[in-house]
């Protein structure tokens, strides 16, 4: 920012200057939420007549949905920042055959919902691809259980990796375990249901984030929840899903690299507007008031089924924190900025079992490790976290997001605590999920 503008520079190969050290201060609106813009496109597709989706995320990973959909028949407004999109939904059997490979971009959600939901299309045939990281991403965990309810899905690897070929099937019920907590996993599985032979019961290891419960149920769908903490979901095809409203809430898991920089940096006063506050999605309030970050939450009310607020958050000392295998489906994406979060507390930080976050966009416990590592942070890489040793200051470098949206937005908040300057590589990548944030960032720094 000092050395070169923040926002140019972000969408260029050259990499990022980021000052180091400085406070943020002021009001920032984060994003729609990425999980809850893919759900409203989807299930707006799938529905009968028009469905409005107000406060949509305007970045790459819902445009690739939203592409791969446009690619089936369905007709969708164009998508830009602060306008209404309006999806022509073609019924739950409606979508066409596409002429060409669906592309899925970055963007893992979409490649596994999409999955659950050509698996029961019956004749028609469709191939899904995606960018270097997405093909290198698992795969198996959808198809296996959707091949229990009669799908045929064919991939690399054994049917692990993109490109995957789908040939529709008719699907029946089925009661499915899922092999791992996973919100993507468990979404595909009550889609294909939608359409099954009979019933259908996904049974998840530990709660996943429930987007896809809430907003289905409020499209129509005959759906309940049971078990200990919600992790047994059960889909009964019949229902017709009717086109609706939606407004999607901003993204905590965006809110994030705000909260974290402000809990960080000395002289921080900043508030979050307008986050989405579900539940399954909360780990990170709860660890950062562990740590004991002043958080407050300002005007909690609820917008189209989802629980929303402010957030305010100030400066203040850091404690260490312990992050266990129950907690992280509920802060699965908040792990490389909490990583962050830890080089500055005083004291030894654990993070445990999180081995998830190595298939995500990178593997981001060792991207984590070697970028924050690259910044003086003295920490140990484990098979399933990251032990983290805060107190030392760390000093700007020249570090890379390895092409991963989120690490990109995890170093550029480290780099206010470093010091020196930080030249970060790939900033670009924040555009699958916070197109506007390193404007964000200028405008809160000034
Ligand atoms: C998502 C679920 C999470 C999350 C991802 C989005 C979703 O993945 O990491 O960014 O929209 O369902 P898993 O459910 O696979 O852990």
């Amino acid at each position: 920012m000092s050395t070169s503008p923040v926002s140019p520079a972000a969408a260029q190969p050259v990499p990022l200057c980021l000052p180091g050290g400085g406070s943020l201060r002021g009001s920032v609106r984060v994003p729609g939420d990425k999980s809850i813009s893919h759900r409203a496109l989807l299930f707006g597709a799938i529905a009968e007549g028009p469905t409005r989706i107000e406060g949509l995320l305007p970045a790459e990973d819902p445009l690739s949905t939203a592409a791969c959909l446009r690619a089936m028949g369905v007709e969708i407004s164009p998508i830009r920042a602060g306008e209404p999109v309006l999806v022509q939904g073609v019924g739950l059997d409606g979508l066409a055959e596409p002429d060409d490979v669906l592309d899925c971009g970055n963007s893992g959600t979409t490649m596994r919902l999409l999955l659950g939901l050509l698996a029961g299309r019956h004749g028609r045939h469709f191939v899904l691809s995606g960018d270097g990281s997405l093909r290198r991403r698992p795969m198996r965990r959808v198809a296996d259980p959707l091949t229990a309810m009669g799908a045929e899905i064919h991939g690399r690897r054994n049917g692990e990796l993109a490109p995957l070929a789908v040939q529709g099937q008719a699907l029946h019920g089925a009661v499915v375990r899922t092999p791992v907590a996973s919100a993507q996993v468990k979404s595909a599985l009550l889609l294909a249901a939608l359409t099954a032979e009979g019933p259908a019961t996904v049974i998840e290891p530990a709660h996943s984030r429930d987007h896809s419960e809430r907003m289905l149920r409020a499209f129509g769908a005959d759906l309940t929840v049971s078990g200990a903490d919600g992790t047994e979901v059960t889909v009964r095809p019949g229902a017709v899903l009717r086109g609706r409203q939606v407004v999607v809430p901003g993204d905590i898991s965006s809110a994030a690299f705000w909260l974290v920089a402000g809990a960080l940096t000395p002289g921080a006063d900043l508030r979050v507007e307008n986050v989405g506050l579900n539940p399954s999605r909360t780990g990170v309030l709860e660890v950062l008031e562990r740590m004991g970050a002043s958080i407050e939450v300002e005007n909690p009310r609820e917008v189209a089924g989802e629980p929303v607020g402010d957030l305010r958050v100030r400066h203040g000392p850091l404690r260490p924190f312990m992050i266990e295998a129950a907690q992280v489906p509920r802060l699965v994406d908040e792990i490389p900025v909490l990583a962050v979060a830890a080089c500055a507390a005083a004291g030894v930080s654990r993070i445990r079992g999180a081995e998830e976050l190595r298939v995500k966009e990178t593997d981001r416990l060792t991207v984590m490790a070697r970028q924050l590592t690259a910044m003086g942070a003295r920490l140990e890489e484990h098979p399933d976290g990251l032990t983290i040793e805060g107190g030392a200051p760390l000093r700007g470098a020249e570090v890379d997001s390895e092409t991963d949206h989120r690490v990109a937005m995890s170093l550029a908040v480290a780099s206010l605590v470093a010091r020196g300057e930080t030249r970060l590589h790939g900033a670009a990548a924040a555009a699958v999920s916070y197109p506007d944030f390193w404007r964000d960032l200028e405008r809160l720094r000034a």
